[in-house]
């Protein structure tokens, strides 16, 4: 048991986790004959992000419904729906009982689509954990934080973690933090607000890419691949081990295609799912020069236009540097790896 035995005494508990992004990338829910799961149907590994946090409050309420507040404003809608489900979720497998009122903020512009679902999910789930009689282990936690999203599995273990795919897989940790010579500088571009969501985006691209088979098989390879160059195979628990000798120039050519080999299977979805922008490519290819000029660095992108630049450690402030003068370039924020999600208060 990793996590603080829980209990139906407290009252009030907060919790942080921070963001992450993928360096193989889950896109697709993994399905069997019993229909889709809220699973992944690729690997993926991950990189989690010290600067992009989401810190959670919860304070047990006396009736009536759960309240919800986002960013300091009352969550309504879709948003609200989303997070009163997770809560019955938890009610309903018998780990907590009674109503709550929910805090959350992150220090990161949750409207932008940068893996705010992932922190916010796995914030929730940490202090959801506090409550409940005995606790949880994390490889438990980490599966309910999965079904809050996908990726939020990940952040629950944080640093540089990996997600199997399959049908209730759990986060486990590769490297932890301190130990990974990685950092990523975080490019938020010039974008409208995304249009599609990522459960709606994979079920659309499963359903109509002519790419999507092949993006699965790949995506698998990938996942081996940089298990392999990280020098840790598929089944091992590697938490711990020395620092992983871990050549950047090896893993980021992999980082890069897996992103590329997602985004195509994407467009190639008809109608296409198109996220990026102009400044989304300019990073693109301002990165391939960066390159040609001895800089360590490659770029990944989620489903969305922002672009995340991975470096060595001491290279974060020189990248960052590089990347503010690219137009369109709206924020540019340097994080060195971010822990596991955490209980920070609990009375
Ligand atoms: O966690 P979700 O359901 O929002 O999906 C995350 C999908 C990507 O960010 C595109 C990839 C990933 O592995 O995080």
């Amino acid at each position: 048991m990793t996590r603080a035995a829980g209990s139906r005494e407290l009252r009030h508990v907060v919790a942080v986790a921070h963001a992450n992004i993928a360096l193989i990338k889950y896109w697709g829910k993994y399905s069997d004959a019993r229909g889709e799961h809220q699973a992944p149907a690729t690997p993926s590994i991950a990189l989690a992000l010290a600067e992009l946090t989401t810190t959670t409050s919860l304070t047990r309420i006396g009736g009536g419904a759960d309240v919800i507040r986002l960013d300091g404003s009352t969550a309504r809608g879709r948003e609200r729906g989303r997070i009163t489900d997770y809560l019955q979720l938890w009610r309903d497998h018998g780990l907590i009982e009674g109503r709550f009122r929910v805090e959350s903020a992150s220090n990161f512009d949750r409207s932008a689509g940068m893996a705010s679902s992932a922190s916010g999910f796995a914030a929730l789930a940490t202090a959801l954990s506090a409550f409940v009689p005995g606790g949880l282990s994390t490889q438990r936690l980490s599966r309910l934080a999965r079904l809050g999203s996908g990726s939020a599995a990940r952040s629950i273990t944080g640093a540089l973690s990996a997600l199997p795919a399959g049908r209730d897989p759990a986060a486990r940790l590769l490297v932890p933090a301190e130990k990974v010579p990685w950092g990523m500088v975080v490019c938020q571009v010039d974008a409208p607000r995304k249009k599609t969501g990522s459960r709606d985006g994979m079920r659309h691209t499963k359903g109509t890419s002519p790419y999507y088979a092949a993006w699965l098989a790949q995506c698998k390879r990938d996942y081996n691949s940089l298990l392999a160059v990280l020098r840790l195979t598929p089944g091992s628990g590697s938490a711990g081990q020395p620092r992983a000798r871990v050549n950047l120039s090896q893993a980021g050519p992999l980082i890069e295609a897996n992103c590329l080999t997602m985004h195509a299977c994407m467009q190639a979805a008809r109608p296409a799912l198109l996220y990026w922008q102009p400044a989304t490519l300019a990073l693109m290819q301002a990165t391939a020069q960066w390159r040609e000029q001895r800089h360590c660095v490659y770029f990944t992108i989620d489903a969305g236009a922002h672009v995340f630049l991975v470096c060595e450690r001491a290279a974060l402030p020189l990248i960052a540097r590089l990347a503010r003068r690219v137009p369109s370039v709206v924020r540019v924020i340097p994080s060195l790896p971010g822990g596991p999600a955490r209980i920070i208060d609990a009375q």
